[in-house]
């Protein structure tokens, strides 16, 4: 049976997974959905069985998808989740779930009370690296980790606005949150210091900090700090290292350094974590099985508690207890 899809979103990220479905087998990609009609065309017309459309609405009446991917800036999010909620059409959503947290637990409640198949686009989980850090990690006691996302500042206009994207700890670095949840549990704590450097003076209409670091408790007795910053002229250092007592875990993009009593092994991702979320979500759409998937909307929402508390630290200069 061939799935149809449909793609919210007309930007780079909407084209990525487009180009994935593309080359699978049995999964038509049937709409895209922009902001104008004009900008959902030139997004179609790269896809051969892709019709445009302005509206979200309009598209899930005429196309009827079997699941629907959400490409688009974190401020967008709500209305099309809860549509979807409503007609039970499964959708992957690219993280972050919002730029503030409201929509987020709203959208909780719906997929909770459907049991909506979900997907959100925590594609590092699904990297060789992570997922053989995960096996090293046993059987090794975790002292703490210490994460970061260095690097420029993306030219999209909402990812400067506190508003359009939540700012780099809740657009960016949640990824590094995000694995370190995954392989070290859940956040209790957070205290974090934000600060504007540069970006502000050098681009006009930046509301988000460009420095920022948070330090955590985790609920079983580890510590971790994850620092982020977009004053750099290029990207620079990703990453999660994890301390344990036989050595460090150390998670890049590419790859995994493992120390082992001072002797240290690299290796190097083979797959596309990205093709594997892909794979992982429309097996789960056409057989209902979910195993795959490593990260639901319910699981997300957890990540995105510890970047929302990690703001209201750093506004408010006090530690806060996540999903408080
Ligand atoms: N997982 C990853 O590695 C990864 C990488 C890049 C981007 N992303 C995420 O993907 C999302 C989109 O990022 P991008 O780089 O494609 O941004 P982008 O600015 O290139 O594209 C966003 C698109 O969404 C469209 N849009 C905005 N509101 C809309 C609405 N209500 N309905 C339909 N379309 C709407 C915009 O017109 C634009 O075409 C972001 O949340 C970003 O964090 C994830």
């Amino acid at each position: 049976m061939t799935l149809n899809i449909a793609i919210a979103g007309t930007g780079w990220f909407s084209k990525v997974h487009a180009n994935i479905l593309n080359k699978m087998g049995g999964v038509s990609i049937k709409a895209f959905v922009g902001t104008s009609l004009e900008k959902a065309e030139r997004a179609a017309q790269e896809y051969s069985s892709a019709k445009a459309y302005a509206n979200f609405e309009q598209m899930l009446d005429e196309v009827k998808p079997d699941a629907v991917y959400i490409c688009v800036p974190p401020y967008a999010h709500g209305e099309m989740e809860n549509l979807l909620i409503e007609r039970g059409i499964p959708f992957l959503v690219e993280k972050p779930l919002g730029a503030e947290m409201e929509i987020p637990r709203k959208i909780l409640n719906g997929v909770q009370q459907s049991g909506l198949i979900t997907s959100v686009g925590y594609h590092f989980r699904y990297s060789d690296a992570a997922v053989r850090a995960a096996e090293m990690l046993q059987g090794r006691k975790i002292g703490m980790a210490l994460g970061c996302w260095m690097g420029d500042m993306p030219q999209v206009s909402w990812w400067r606005k506190q508003e359009g994207s939540g700012g780099q700890f809740i657009e960016q670095t949640t990824h590094m949150v995000d694995l370190l949840r995954r392989l070290l549990g859940e956040v209790d704590e957070v205290y974090a210091a934000y600060a504007h450097r540069a970006m502000k003076e050098m681009h006009e209409g930046v509301t988000v900090h460009d420095v920022g670091t948070v330090t955590m408790k985790l609920k079983s007795g580890a510590v971790a700090t994850v620092s982020n910053t977009c004053i750099l002229p290029e990207a620079g250092q990703v990453g999660l290292c994890i301390y344990t007592e036989q050595g460090t875990v150390d998670i890049r993009a590419d790859r995994l350094i493992i120390g082992d009593r001072g002797k240290m092994t690299e290796f190097r991702n083979a797959g596309s974590p990205y093709e594997r979320e892909n794979e992982a979500f429309i097996h789960a759409v056409r057989t209902g099985d979910r195993s795959g998937i490593l990260s639901s909307y319910e699981d997300a929402v957890r990540t995105m508690e510890v970047t929302w508390a990690a703001w209201r630290s750093a506004e408010s200069g006090m530690p806060v207890k996540v999903g408080g």
